[in-house]
């Protein structure tokens, strides 16, 4: 290091930050500004009151649903035959289809067998405890070769969920190390009269487009006539855009929500936001298309359902369905924060580029949006960076309130994953109910890794954990 260098360490921190290079072992808390959102303001560097590290699930009880899983970094052969590298849980990617019903507590043991980066399991749409979440650097450290670490949460909201790495999650999600978690209403388990439900996630290995592993059709077997609930999953960086074949469809849920008051669709497809997912009600036989040749086809044994073409039009999640009340109201909002995506030549870490902004600034000079917990919060998502950008939100589900300055008139759309098209503006509103450090981030996990990240932070909460440091924490 160049004796100046030394100097200005020396004299603080704040250097670093203020020419946006990146110290090589941080805090979270530390990076950016603080933003209150026009909300009182509180003390934000967080050295008094809970550790992230104690917000966690319930420490004492038997298990429910309790699974080992073993990362791998491997070859392997994808279920339809063909050989990628990349990482595997248990053996395979995705990895084992976890299933539990609500009130369950979950236990995952994650165990780090050869991945030399090491890992961690983010339970992607699942509002877990905060030091469940499985951020290297933000809620834990990564797990090591040979370490293990231990996830425990009660499963409160019935819906379908994903899990994934969230260290170098950018190699290591689009590598294989990811898996489905479905959560089921308690009516639900073993009720002959509830509709088959098959979990379809949609991933590219090397180029190769696959849902649940598999290039090509999945056939899914059930009765002519036969509703069957096909939970698409979109664990890609881009929007996936999917449609039905063989008859009219419902959505029932979204972010594992479910739609209040679905109506019959036909002619219009789904767009399913990278990270998020699409619940589809269809009807045997039918079949649903992801695109490259992949679709599950639901019937009879040997059924052939041909495939219409993708249709121009797809469901508006702003006015589909039947408007229900919100849980708190968002026009007595306590704090409203603007994430305004941007692009701009400068140099992040040093390095010159052409790079994502947030609010004007490049990273790691981003806004911390700062809550208290009980908040209701309002925030303007709006793009105008010339790319799509999926935003994810962790811990929380929010609602979208209005598109381009169009009210959402359909049912609550509530969701984790929300895509955000270049030129528009969503505005979005949700209750500060889970304390803690949360990011708050792009979900094309390449932008992520070049900046596209920022957090939300609850007042009292202190963060023992660092980005870098003696694990390596690397998050995106
Ligand atoms: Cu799917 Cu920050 O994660
Ligand atoms: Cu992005």
């Amino acid at each position: 290091m160049p004796a100046t260098v030394g100097v200005l360490l020396l004299a603080g921190g704040g250097w670093y930050w203020s020419t946006s290079l990146v110290p090589s072992t941080y805090s979270v808390m530390d990076m950016g500004y603080a933003d209150f959102g026009g909300g009182p303001e509180h003390e934000h560097h967080g050295s008094t009151g809970t550790s992230v590290a104690d917000l966690t699930g319930p420490a004492t009880g038997d298990p429910d649903v309790d699974v080992r899983l073993e990362a791998r970094q491997q070859a392997f052969d994808l279920a339809s035959g063909e050989r990628v590298e990349g990482y595997t849980l248990n053996g395979s990617s995705p990895g084992p289809e976890i299933e539990a019903t609500v009130g369950d507590l979950v236990q995952v043991t994650l165990v780090d067998v050869d991945v030399s980066d090491g890992i961690t399991l983010h339970w992607h749409g699942v509002d877990v405890p905060n030091a469940e979440d499985g951020v290297a650097g933000v809620t834990q450290d990564a797990v090591e070769p040979g370490e293990e670490h231990v996830y425990r949460f009660v499963a409160e909201d019935a819906g379908t969920y994903w899990y994934h790495s969230h260290q170098v999650s950018h190699e290591q999600v689009e590598g294989g190390l990811f898996g489905t978690l479905v959560v089921r209403p308690p009516a639900a388990a073993g009720d002959a009269d509830e509709p088959a439900d098959v979990v379809a996630a949609v991933h590219t290995y090397s180029g190769r487009r696959t849902i649940g592993g598999r290039t090509g059709l999945t056939p899914v077997l059930a009765e002519d006539g036969a509703p069957v609930r096909v939970r698409l999953v979109n664990t890609d960086n881009g929007p996936l855009r999917a449609w039905v074949s063989g008859g009219p469809y419902r959505v029932v849920a979204v972010d594992g929500r479910d739609v209040h008051e679905p109506t019959d669709v036909s002619g219009e497809g789904v767009l399913v936001t990278a990270g998020g997912r699409v619940d589809l009600l269809v009807t045997a036989p039918a079949r649903v298309d992801a695109g490259a040749g992949t679709a599950v086809v639901v019937g009879p044994e040997g059924v052939e359902v041909p495939a219409d073409p993708e249709p121009q039009e797809r469901v508006d999640l702003l006015s589909y369905g039947g408007p229900a009340a919100l849980p708190f109201d968002p026009d007595q909002a306590d704090r409203r924060f603007e994430y305004r995506i941007g692009r701009r030549i400068g140099l992040v870490d040093g390095e010159p580029g052409f790079w994502w902004t947030i609010n004007g600034h490049l990273f790691p000079d981003v806004p911390m949006f700062h809550v208290t917990e009980g908040d209701v919060v309002r925030m303007t998502i709006s793009n105008d960076s010339g790319g799509v950008h999926p935003m994810h939100l962790h811990g929380h589900h929010a609602v979208v309130l209005s598109r381009n300055g169009v009210a959402a008139t359909g049912s609550p759309w509530w969701v984790d994953s929300l895509n955000v098209a270049d030129g528009d503006s969503y505005e979005i509103a949700f209750l500060a109910d889970n304390p803690g450090l949360w990011m708050d981030h792009c979900h094309n996990l390449d932008h992520a890794a070049d900046g596209l990240v920022a957090h939300l932070a609850y007042a009292g909460i202190t963060e023992p954990y660092r980005v870098g440091g003696s694990h390596d924490n690397a998050p995106e």
